[in-house]
């Protein structure tokens, strides 16, 4: 894995906060509309911030590192925080990615904002 940062290899080789909660607050599951990869997140959240989060992403190494360095990058955000994360901060937070591995990032973004959307409807009193 010549071509990724050291980072990059540390979370794909050791992934942080892999699993899923029970009993999520919140919870999405996306799919890389490149190709086809998927990412399934569940968070808790407490006093308006996200606590914990869990991760299964079926997908290349930069997938799954990125999964597991967005889910310790927003840990203790705001949930308003987490609506502005682009999968350009994941990448640049990881060192880079090559150019064509750049859309992998989307999953998680994607993913972790999709799941403060399903915790404000559940908020709201919508079915998740
Ligand atoms: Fe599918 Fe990277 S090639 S997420």
């Amino acid at each position: 894995m010549a071509a990724y940062s050291d980072l990059v290899v540390d979370h794909f080789e050791h992934p942080r906060n892999a699993g899923e909660i029970a009993s999520p607050d919140g919870e999405a599951t996306v799919s890389n509309p490149v190709c086809g990869d998927r990412m399934r997140v569940t968070i808790r959240v407490a006093a308006g911030k996200v606590v914990e989060v869990r991760w299964q992403t079926r997908g290349c190494p930069p997938a799954i590192a990125t999964s597991s360095f967005a889910s310790e990058l927003v840990c203790g955000w705001p949930l308003e925080r987490v609506d502005q994360l682009t999968r350009e901060e994941i990448a640049d937070g990881l060192g880079g990615l090559p150019r064509d591995k750049v859309h992998c990032s989307v999953l998680a973004a994607d993913a972790l904002r999709g799941a403060v959307g399903d915790y404000r409807r559940r908020q709201r009193g919508g079915s998740p």
